[in-house]
């Protein structure tokens, strides 16, 4: 893509704001975050970032009036805004429905009105989970069956944008992502929870017996993902991105203890997350073999341990969430 100005939505998240690094670092784009700031965005995320190359503009993606000012000045958008957390949309699902459905026609419009390039983030929880000794993985002709009130919305919003390419010939595309992890990442979610535990004392805490797989991919490698289909992608096309990074939860979190000097089995089994996915996994020969990506962080230690190092360097980033988070588990007994 020749210099342009993107709109990234919900890029004061985690994965969102690993972009707007990524976006800097390797283009000489210029950037606009839309971000509505709730507890999941941080702007110290994008504190470090470039003046004049990055600039936050707070508000909801479902406010027409306000995204339309912002299309009408984007060469193309990304987007990532979302309520990301299965376990707060078994708790609440309305804001889900809000954000992750009407959020997304909100920007489908405006995408339809100023013929604006968009793509959609999207998760591989959309086409439910595998069992445990299916060598199957997901591709792009996987049915979907989400499982949660998080998955089905996002599967809702990957059904619209099918839908507004193929009824209005809005220029979109859609990449499924597995499970991420990396910088950023909000202490509620596996990883930076186990890890963060960890450097205050607690013992981690794993869901049942941790048997669960996750595909699991750095935040960096979906941003250059994400690059790579905004530039060559097929407009209209889908593209699983993943990394072959498949661990089971139980492994993750030993991997964690042993790289962080203690006893692999210093943790605590707590009561399983009702409809908990089994296992995911991800096939990107698509996405490898058309478009040429490929991952640059292929040993997961190596970039688990780089992660554990970050947050051991940006308590001050993680401190303010994590007492909440953890009163918020232990009233859900986990
Ligand atoms: N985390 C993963 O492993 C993963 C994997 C695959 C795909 N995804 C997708 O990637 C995207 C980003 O996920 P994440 O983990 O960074 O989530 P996150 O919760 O860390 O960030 C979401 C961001 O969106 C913002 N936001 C929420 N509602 C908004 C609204 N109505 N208007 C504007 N901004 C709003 C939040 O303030 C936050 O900054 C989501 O679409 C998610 O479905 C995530």
């Amino acid at each position: 893509m020749t210099l342009a100005h993107l709109l990234v939505t919900g890029g004061a998240g985690f994965i969102g704001s690993n972009f707007v690094h990524h976006v800097v670092a390797h283009t000489d784009h210029t950037v606009t975050v839309l971000d509505k700031m709730t507890y999941a965005g941080n702007q110290a995320s994008l504190a470090d970032l470039p003046e004049n190359r990055v600039d936050l503009v707070v508000g909801d993606i479902a406010d027409a009036e306000l995204v339309d000012g912002l299309f009408a000045k984007a060469d193309a958008v990304v987007h990532y805004a979302a309520e990301s957390h299965n376990d707060n949309s078994l708790h609440d699902p309305r804001p889900f429905l809000d954000t992750n459905i009407i959020g997304t026609y909100t920007l489908l419009e405006a995408a339809r009105r100023h013929d604006t390039r968009l793509h959609h983030i999207s998760t591989d929880e959309v086409y439910g989970d595998l069992e445990l000794d299916d060598p199957a993985r997901f591709t792009e002709d996987t049915p979907y069956n989400p499982s949660s009130p998080y998955s089905s919305t996002k599967a809702g919003s990957d059904l619209l944008v099918r839908a507004w390419v193929r009824s209005f010939g809005v220029r979109a595309t859609i990449s499924n992502c597995s499970n991420n992890y990396g910088p950023y990442q909000h202490v509620e979610k596996f990883i930076p929870r186990q890890i963060t535990n960890v450097i205050r004392g607690i013992r981690p805490k794993l869901y049942g017996t941790g048997e669960n797989v996750r595909d699991w991919i750095h935040a960096d490698d979906h941003s250059s993902a994400v690059l790579t289909i905004l530039d060559k992608g097929r407009m209209g096309e889908t593209y699983l991105i993943g990394a072959d990074g498949e661990k089971d939860n139980k492994t993750v979190v030993e991997l964690i203890l042993e790289l962080m000097g203690e006893p692999r089995d210093a943790y605590d089994h707590v009561t399983d997350r009702a409809g908990h996915d089994l296992r995911y996994a991800i096939d990107s020969t698509k996405l490898r073999t058309e478009l040429g990506w490929t991952p640059s962080y292929r040993d997961f230690e190596a970039g688990l341990a780089a992660t554990i190092d970050w947050y051991r360097e940006n308590e001050s980033w993680w401190a303010p969430a994590k007492d909440g988070v953890e009163a918020f588990y232990a009233s859900k007994g986990q």
